[in-house]
């Protein structure tokens, strides 16, 4: 039966970075992924995330991942709340320590490290979907489906389980607790062929329900409504999404319709399994912990998760040092929890909730908000990330061999 060091489950961005981190140390990595190259590199039906914050940019640059993001994202150095009919900018650089964050699509991320890995001489075994996971206690074994539809093994020193929201992985960690909430609202997102909204994000409040005006570069703008979660598709036709962001946006600036590319439903909810491990097998990424969209922290919490296992695992194989792996949870829960306590407070924050007690003390906190530096400085320096991916901006400083 093969053997690695390292099996990956998963090829998103936690799984990828955590591939091109370990296989440039010189470990043998193995990355099975259920669905095609094609899929993952378009995925023309999921929402997926587009903001990176100031440490996650660092990280990719640092790992030498990040030329096309560094020439093709976009910087941005603050946001737009809108309320009260009035847009307030936050300076994210005036707000933080000089960090801003970097608008740049997940799909384009995932492109950019499946190129660079492939490149390298490294594998990636798509289409082969992990059925089970045997032998945990004693030599963790991945059983998979490959492509042509046989069943086969793999024996892996360690199995990192990075195989997304919704994980069959998950379910090996015995014991394990779900800590969960879901939130009366789902988001109805759409990208459009249009300018955006404007230079920046504006997370906009409305009575008539939340709406965030985003973008994936000048002329592709990623738009979304709060909506009741038991809101269908069917009910918006385009013209209505358009005039409904409009209408969010009364008084503050507006938007162009354009053909829209993609129209998605997501429900807002937060989780996290603890713990992320289990004998020698560690959860990452979406299959350990889900955030709100709200705060743009998905993606970058499932970096989080990448590097600090990189961390650990290089202690383990070159200084002998199990500790690190044994701390993974409790260390990588601090990042989660902060990046969670963040999602909720944007959560709370900018969607219109049905009581009316709720909304007043909603409408009271971004006033506050509007007019408090200390509050401002919660908000900056949450977005940009410097309790989360900051932490670890400093593992790879040490040059990373590729
Ligand atoms: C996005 O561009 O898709 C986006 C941006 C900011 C968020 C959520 C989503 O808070």
């Amino acid at each position: 039966m093969p053997r690695v060091q390292v099996g990956i489950v998963g090829a998103g961005p936690a799984g990828l970075l955590l591939a091109h981190l370990l296989a440039g140390e010189g470990l043998e990595v193995a990355v099975l992924e259920a669905r095609s190259r094609e899929y993952l590199e378009q995925s023309p039906h999921r929402i997926r995330a587009g903001v990176l914050e100031w440490g996650s940019k660092e990280i990719l640059a640092q790992a030498g991942l990040g030329q096309r993001m560094l020439a093709q994202g976009l910087e941005h150095r603050g946001v737009y709340l809108a309320f009260d009919g009035a847009l307030h900018r936050l300076d994210f650089p005036a707000l933080t320590e000089g960090q801003s964050i970097w608008v740049y699509g997940q799909q384009y991320l995932v492109q950019d490290l499946i190129r660079l890995y492939l490149e390298k001489g490294h594998t990636i075994h798509f289409e082969h979907e992990v059925v089970g996971l045997e032998a945990l206690e004693a030599e963790p074994t991945l059983v998979y489906r490959t492509p042509q539809g046989a069943t086969e093994r793999l024996v892996c020193e360690f199995v990192v389980g990075a195989d997304g929201s919704h994980s069959l992985l998950r379910s090996q960690i015995p014991g394990a607790q779900v800590h969960q909430k879901t939130y009366p609202f789902a988001w109805l997102g759409i990208l459009a062929q249009a300018r955006p909204a404007a230079e920046e994000l504006i997370y906009a409040s409305h009575p008539r329900g939340f709406a965030l005006f985003s973008m994936r570069s000048p002329s592709i703008a990623r738009n979304y409504l709060q909506v009741p979660v038991d809101e269908r598709l069917e009910d918006w036709p385009d013209a209505r999404i358009w005039e409904e962001l409009n209408r969010r946006l009364e008084g503050v600036a507006q938007v162009e319709p354009g053909p829209l590319l993609e129209k998605s439903l997501t429900p807002l909810r937060s989780m996290v399994v603890t713990p992320m491990q289990h004998g020698r097998f560690f959860l990452m990424g979406d299959a350990a912990h889900i955030v709100p969209p709200t705060g743009a922290k998905g993606m970058n919490l499932a970096l989080c998760d990448a590097v600090l296992l990189y961390r650990a695992f290089k202690a383990y194989y070159q200084q002998k040092d199990p500790g690190p792996l044994e701390a993974y949870t409790p260390e990588a829960l601090r990042h989660v929890w902060q990046a969670e306590l963040f999602s909720y407070f944007m959560t709370t924050l900018l969607h219109t909730p049905a009581d009316p007690f709720d909304d007043g003390l909603r409408q009271a906190h971004l006033r506050h908000l509007g007019q408090s530096p200390h509050l401002q400085r919660f908000l900056a320096e949450n977005y940009v990330g410097l309790h989360t991916s900051g932490r670890y901006v400093g593992v790879l400083r040490a040059p990373v061999r590729g």
